[in-house]
């Protein structure tokens, strides 16, 4: 899979590949990650890329023409492209979206910076656009490391134990059971003596009952959706 990140602010991206787990992916040729600064595409004397909101409103909005050129550069080169672009208005992405955009071949994410980019290059280049929660971020570019992240770990190889994605929380609709390591009792706190105990049946279910209740506390609104999925598969 092929990440490009189209930022002003490489900086800001390029630390989160230095370590762990994708770091070992771009080693093990699972990914493949390139940059794009738009300023370097601007025709502009002083290569601005943003400029005054047309009819009005605080702030500066990123301008079209080194976004189009940068973008149509992108997809000259690689047609199946995928172009996503971040902005807080838009469908909250999920597991469901991260599984899914684990099968393209070439994800390019486009990090809006000020008060965000003019509508026309969503409208042209687009093929998605994300939200990564109900809050507004200085850029778009922790959101797209936050789903690079996301649609890595479901690319075959890039973790190394690939149980780890059998059960998750969401996957399911319901948060993930409480895990524990060793030791099992630490500053006089224990782990649930039925972990102990090594009865697998018995494990599943406690671990099930510590889910609903995790669930019902955090994300009751997912609990009513897990219980409609149950009962439509019975
Ligand atoms: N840019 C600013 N805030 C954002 C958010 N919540 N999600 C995606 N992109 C953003």
């Amino acid at each position: 899979m092929k990440f490009t990140f189209v930022t002003l602010f490489q900086n800001i991206v390029e630390g989160y590949f230095g370590d762990s787990i994708l770091k070992r992916a771009i080693q093990n040729n699972l990914l493949f990650v390139e940059y794009i600064n738009p300023r370097d595409f601007s025709n502009s004397k002083q290569n601005k890329v943003d400029d005054t909101s047309v009819g009005g409103g605080a702030g500066m909005v990123m301008n079209p023409q080194p976004l189009f050129e940068t973008l149509s550069r992108l997809k000259s080169v690689d047609k199946d492209v995928h172009i996503v672009v971040l902005t807080p208005v838009a469908k909250q992405f999920n597991q469901n979206d991260a599984k899914r955009l684990a099968k393209k071949s070439h994800i390019a994410f486009v990090s809006g910076r000020y008060e965000g980019i003019d509508e026309r290059v969503i409208e042209n280049f687009a093929d998605e656009v994300f939200s990564i929660g109900d809050y507004i971020l200085t850029g778009g570019e922790l959101a797209s490391l936050v789903m690079c992240d996301a649609i890595s770990r479901n690319i075959e190889g890039v973790l190394g134990n690939s149980d780890s994605l059998i059960i998750e929380s969401f996957e399911s609709n319901i948060l993930e059971a409480p895990s524990f390591s060793k030791p099992a009792e630490y500053e006089n706190s224990l782990v649930p003596s039925e972990y102990l105990k090594g009865n697998h049946s018995k494990i599943r279910s406690l671990k099930l009952a510590l889910s609903e209740c995790k669930t019902k506390f955090f994300r009751p609104e997912q609990l009513l959706k897990h219980r409609r999925r149950k009962s439509y598969e019975k």
